[in-house]
């Protein structure tokens, strides 16, 4: 309960975070999406507000989620392509971004016009690769302090280390999604910190709560270290 006090770690600091899951429409009235219940992200968002930051909270789908008090805004968008465009939007100024969001790898490659119709025993439908948010935006970070997540069900460090690198990253969350007590829909997680320089922290069994506001205050540190 400490953690959740106020403090002033991000204070005067423009923060993205981005929670929950993104849908990509197959028709007019059908979607594909992910079990992401946008609890992660938006306790993260809480613990910035509550490190005296201000918060523009990206939200794809959530378990009906309580929005945090405090926010500077809550933008709600639905596909990948629109959460990247509203983070793109926002990442100019902004100062550190944490996308804890489960994005959509891929869409509809031709989302139908009308209603899909059952006619034959199997249905096929091409899916197109959906832009990378995170990897633009460590393509052209300058002063942004950028933090990923990976869920991972195998070789979770080696993906994570792989992702870290290749997206331009000053810190991935690494969880194991398979383990029990972690991942998408539960309360709690189990993360290791991954950090360019190649050292890590290895976090027990958390509540969300507890994770963010430590997150928060590892990329707080990154950042402090950046400007001294
Ligand atoms: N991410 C993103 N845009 C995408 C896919 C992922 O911004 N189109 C972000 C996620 O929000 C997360 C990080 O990249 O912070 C890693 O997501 P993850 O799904 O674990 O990795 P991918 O790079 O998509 O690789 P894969 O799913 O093949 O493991
Ligand atoms: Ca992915």
């Amino acid at each position: 309960e400490l953690l959740a006090c106020r403090n002033d770690l991000l204070k005067g600091k423009k923060v993205i975070v981005t929670a929950g899951g993104t849908r990509e429409p197959i028709d007019p009235v059908r979607f594909i999406g992910n079990h992401s219940s946008g609890r992660m992200g938006f306790a993260i968002a809480k613990a910035a507000v509550m490190a005296g930051a201000e918060v523009t909270l990206v939200a794809g789908t959530t378990d009906n989620l309580k929005t945090p008090v405090g926010l500077a805004r809550r933008i709600d968008v639905g596909s990948t392509r629109d959460m990247k465009a509203a983070v793109d939007s926002y990442y100019d100024d902004c100062d550190l971004v944490i996308k804890a969001a489960a994005v959509a790898d891929y869409r509809s490659a031709h989302p139908a016009e009308n209603k899909i119709k059952k006619n034959d025993d199997t249905l096929t439908i091409e899916m197109a690769k959906n832009p990378d948010i995170l990897y633009g935006l460590g393509q052209r970070k300058t002063h942004q302090t950028l933090v990923g997540f990976a869920a991972e069900t195998t070789n979770v460090i080696e993906y994570g280390t792989k992702k870290l690198k290749k997206k331009n990253l000053d810190m991935l969350v690494a969880n194991d999604v398979s383990a029990e007590g972690a991942g998408f829909k539960g309360t709690t997680n189990i993360a290791t910190l991954l950090f360019p320089d190649g050292s890590m922290e290895k976090l027990e069994k958390m509540d969300k709560d507890e994770l963010a506001a430590i997150i928060v205050a590892r990329a707080a540190a990154i950042m402090a270290k950046k400007n001294s």
